[in-house]
């Protein structure tokens, strides 16, 4: 398909007329970047109501993971949808949430025996990995990263230290929890270079925060994204993931891998983590994994996972449609799209390096598979951040027709769905580049 093609200013009149509509009676909190409004999409091209026709690098944050209205997805969603729409798997049975829990213990990233709770979103993946961690661990504790995000609902939310605005009028959070510092390795949080790194930002968490505020035995888990997302698409050194791995073996501390963004074929494997060599106790997925129909999943092991009735539940989780959603989801995924990932990823990184060599502007390009991120600096030396220029990036790939979002405080974000093909992975790099000569005044 020709795109992008556009055929009217941005936004057009019917985009414009809807969003005054909007603005009206939808919840003041959403953040929109700029004034896309949707009209349809079909693999990576997603057209608007006024006729334009976008590059979708966005994929509705990380999530159409098979791009839009994949035929078979949605196949399979009418072909349930012509069964039956609802039953609560939480108080019957039916065969696809059973098939998607059978799936999830042979793909989810770790050995032995294993089920699956089954929720809504990501925040209620995060909600009941917390839960179940404090049941089984009979601690109450949790440690999570700075620059992390894992949801905005109460629990999760105490979790979550992405932006000062996301927490701000909403305390106090859920105590219990502690933040320690993220193995960011473009701005070691411990002033350590790459060469020479033995993650020693993980000593924070066992000298000071096991030291001076939190005994590890009242520790129930360790929740880290192996690859932080909404912190700005940060890629940890292994030695990270695999010192925390031993630190929480050591303290009978639960691993929880909040794989929300970074899962399902995203990375070029099925799970982030897989790329550390690490193997987490739990793990919770959503975004991806229905192709954009609501779904949150909480693996554990089976061994942690034996709570009683009762003890949590959702009357909407798993809902057959979304299973079956996700079943064709992860066919999909399996048969050749965490490949895809894999190969159009590393054309795609290789393409945004070239760039450095043009745009001072671009301090590091970082990413695995179909999840790169691009930091924007005023100073390479400084490192200082360019907000500011990495909002006006985004405006300006906007304007010509690519869509992507800003991720961290600088950082661009490339989350396209993984059908994106290597062309297409071209003219994204292409309008990026010119966005970027368009903001520094350097085409
Ligand atoms: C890593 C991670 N965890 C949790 C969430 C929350 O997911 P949801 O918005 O579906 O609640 C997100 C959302 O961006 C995320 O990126």
């Amino acid at each position: 398909m020709d795109v992008p093609k556009l055929i009217t200013p941005l936004p057009g009149p019917k985009a414009k007329a809807l969003i005054e509509r909007d603005a009206k009676v939808v919840s003041t909190s959403y953040t929109r970047d700029y004034p896309f409004v949707i009209a349809r999409g079909e693999g990576c091209v997603v057209e608007d109501v006024d006729g334009n026709r976008f590059l979708d690098c966005a994929a509705g944050i990380a999530v159409n993971s098979t791009g839009h209205s994949h035929p078979q997805v949605v196949q399979a969603i009418v072909d349930q949808a012509q069964k039956f729409l609802h039953m609560s798997g939480t108080d019957f049975y039916y065969e696809p949430q059973v098939r998607l829990a059978e799936t999830f213990a042979e793909i989810a990233p770790f050995d032995g025996p294993k089920r699956t709770f089954f929720g809504n979103s990501g925040t209620e993946a995060n909600e009941a990995a917390v839960k179940l961690a404090r049941y089984s661990t009979k601690r109450y504790g949790v440690i999570a990263f700075l620059g992390s995000f894992h949801g905005r609902t109460m629990g999760s939310l105490a979790l979550t230290s992405s932006r000062a605005i996301q927490r701000k009028g909403f305390g106090p959070p859920l105590s219990g929890t502690y933040h320690t510092p993220y193995a960011n390795c473009y701005r070691c949080p411990v002033g350590r270079k790459p060469e020479s790194c033995a993650a020693e930002c993980v000593d924070y968490l066992e000298e000071q925060i096991f030291v001076h505020l939190v005994s590890p035995d009242e520790v129930a888990a360790v929740v880290v994204e192996p690859i932080q997302g909404e912190g700005g698409y940060v890629v940890p050194a292994a030695a990270f993931h695999q010192r925390l791995r031993e630190l929480t073996k050591k303290h009978g501390i639960l691993l929880v891998c909040d794989e929300v963004q970074s899962g399902m074929g995203r990375t070029g494997k099925m799970f982030a983590i897989e790329h550390f060599g690490v193997q987490p106790d739990m793990v919770t997925i959503a975004k991806g994994v229905a192709s954009g129909l609501p779904l949150g999943i909480t693996v554990a092991r089976a061994d942690v996972m034996s709570w009683p009735p009762g003890a949590h539940a959702s009357t909407f989780g798993g809902n057959p449609v979304a299973c079956a959603a996700s079943l064709a989801t992860i066919d999909l995924l399996r048969s050749a799209l965490i490949g895809n990932a894999a190969e159009v990823g590393a054309h795609m990184l290789d393409l945004l390096k070239g760039l450095m060599d043009k745009h001072a502007i671009i301090g590091d390009v970082r990413g695995k598979g179909l999840m790169i991120g691009v930091e924007l600096v005023r100073d390479r030396q400084t490192k200082e951040r360019a907000t500011e220029e990495r909002n006006k990036v985004v405006d300006e790939c906007f304007r010509r027709g690519l869509l992507v979002l800003g991720a961290g405080r600088n950082a661009v974000r490339l989350s396209p769905p993984l059908v994106l093909t290597k062309p297409q992975a071209e003219v994204a790099v292409r309008i990026l580049d010119e966005a970027i000569g368009a903001v520094t005044g350097r085409s």
